[in-house]
């Protein structure tokens, strides 16, 4: 049976559905499979632990079919989550995906190395934005209103469980993702030495600005 698509909560029938989104948005928001060996380290390091250590945080835009099509995934407590990440996720998959034994010498050991360093994700600049997030769609389905129905319906869940503000970590090049967050009210968090990603942050009310603890 077809319905209009819409956002729903992640269920874990949609695991090979949230692997493929993934994979195909990976690289600065396109297909990583032409530069990957195994592109599956992708939805390993930022996907599939969401969906596993935090479903009530994992929505997906349902196709009206019964197919994901996009997801927003993330975590109200990221300390916690890193904790989680060591003890409980990277076991599982740490084998498949094992640490480069030095400095990473192909892009999918860089992404391993990720995997293999979750405390990277805590930093003190975002100690105020305590969530973080990710978001992405399928190509036919970007530019649709989509990006911000799912962000909307993730807020309010932030929001009801009484996190005031959410942080999120992007590419720098993926400029058209920095429009999109532009859009749906993120500004930037200032962190010493970023590398090759901006930090961005908002407050989880609907009407966004910084978060409470932050304003002067
Ligand atoms: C980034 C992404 C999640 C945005 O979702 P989306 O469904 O395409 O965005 P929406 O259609 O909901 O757009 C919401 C608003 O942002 C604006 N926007 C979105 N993309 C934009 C772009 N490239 N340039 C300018 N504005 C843009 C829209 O105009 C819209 O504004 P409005 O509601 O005020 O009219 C989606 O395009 C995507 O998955 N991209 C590939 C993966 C990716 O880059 N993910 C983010 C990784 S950090």
């Amino acid at each position: 049976m077809t319905s209009p698509p819409a956002v729903r909560p992640y269920h874990p029938g949609d695991h090979d559905d949230l692997h493929e989104i993934c994979v195909r948005t990976a690289r600065d928001g396109g297909d990583s499979r032409p530069f990957h060996t195994d592109p599956g380290v992708f939805p390993a390091t930022f996907a599939t632990p969401y969906a596993e250590l935090e479903p009530e945080l994992a929505f997906v835009l349902d196709d009206g079919r019964g197919r994901a099509v996009g997801y927003i995934l993330g975590t109200a407590d990221t300390p916690a989550f890193v904790d989680a990440f060591r003890a409980r996720w990277l076991p599982r998959v740490a084998k498949r995906y094992p640490a480069p034994l030095g400095p990473a010498a192909t892009p999918d050991e860089e992404i391993a190395a990720l995997l293999h360093r979750p405390e990277r994700m805590v930093l003190p600049e975002l100690a105020p934005y305590p969530a973080h997030l990710h978001i992405d769609l399928l190509p036919a389905w970007q530019g649709r209103g989509f990006g911000r129905a799912l962000m909307r319906t993730f807020l309010r869940a932030l929001h009801t469980g009484g996190t005031a503000a959410v942080h999120l970590c992007m590419s720098t090049a993926n400029t058209p993702a920095r429009a999109f967050y532009d859009r749906v009210g993120f500004h930037e968090i200032q962190v010493p030495d970023p590398g090759p990603v901006t930090y961005l942050g908002r407050a989880t009310r609907e009407s966004g600005g910084p978060p409470a603890a932050t304003v002067s």
